[in-house]
């Protein structure tokens, strides 16, 4: 595996491979890496000929500076795990490197950004926008492969494709959950030992909404979810006052991501999740229909 750092090593890597013809399979991450993003390379090196990684903290994706400066940091592990699971390049660049000018893009998703994270993360799927299309710029990929975990994200990516017209499947991949139903996300490092043992509550609820589904109103299963969460330390006692503090709990047509009233829609419709944890935001979703 080649790690590389300056862009125009990249660029002459990926000139190379071009000129052999070959598939790029385009793997974005923002590092701490864990076995949700190896499913994402498992399933590009199966489909392309060449499997790039980026391991970049996007710091203008961030609106909150304690979480920009809390996000994990695991260069080397992430290096080693990366030539294990078989990526031929791992692009690993400076700040001043993807930015060397000052980043003045903006990008407007309309109604896809106007639900969920957006509002509460404002600025978040431009910065989002700026440094994948910076990454489909310089690697230019036949394929790129994101987690459904950030479900609205790909959403996002999806309407970033239709805006630039750049030939390239994105590739959806389902959720990796730990062997307690919690979602893969490199942020559960940052959990306490005792709201670790907590948080697979959240997939919990997430699958008793989904039961309920078959016989309540969409309202009804909402308001269940919210309640759940914030009443378990009631039921649960826990200590140093660890509690769930839901952010939002949305169902949502699958493709528009408009709130929906009803369970059946032509696109399916799903369910998302924020709730907040030990100082540690953790995102979810499920699919009902
Ligand atoms: O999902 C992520 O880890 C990030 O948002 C991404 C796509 C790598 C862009 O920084």
């Amino acid at each position: 595996m080649q790690t590389i750092t300056t862009v125009a090593a990249l660029s002459q890597a990926v000139s190379e491979a071009k000129r052999q013809n070959k598939t790029i399979g385009l793997v974005p991450t923002m590092g701490a890496l864990h076995e949700g993003h190896l499913s994402l390379i498992t399933r590009a090196r199966k489909e392309n000929d060449v499997v790039i990684v980026s391991v970049f903290v996007n710091p203008i994706q961030f609106n909150n500076k304690e979480d920009l400066e809390k996000y994990p940091r695991t260069v080397e592990a992430d290096c080693r795990l990366l030539e294990t699971a078989g990526a031929d390049v791992a692009f690993v660049p400076a700040v001043e490197e993807m930015y060397p000018e000052p980043v003045t893009d903006v990008y407007h998703f309309g109604p896809i950004e106007e639900v969920m994270e957006g509002p509460r993360r404002p600025g978040h799927f431009s910065g989002v926008a700026v440094v994948v299309r910076r990454l489909f710029d310089l690697t230019q990929p036949n394929r790129a492969y994101f987690g459904e975990k950030d479900y609205q994200q790909i959403a996002v990516i999806r309407s970033l494709l239709q805006q630039t017209g750049y030939p390239i499947e994105l590739v959806p991949c389902p959720i990796v959950r730990a062997s307690d139903g919690l979602a893969l996300s490199s942020r559960n490092r940052r959990l306490s030992p005792a709201a670790r043992a907590m948080a697979p509550a959240i997939y919990e609820t997430l699958c008793q909404a989904v039961e309920m589904s078959e016989t309540d109103d969409v309202e009804d299963v909402k308001q269940f979810v919210v309640d759940n969460l914030a009443s378990y330390h009631l039921v649960n006692p826990q200590p140093d006052g660890l509690q769930f503090e839901p952010e939002y709990f949305e169902v949502v047509d699958a493709t528009t991501l408009q709130p929906v009233q009803k369970w059946k829609g032509e696109n399916g419709v799903v369910g998302c999740i924020a709730v907040w944890l030990d100082g540690v935001r953790l995102i979810d979703m499920v699919r009902f229909r």
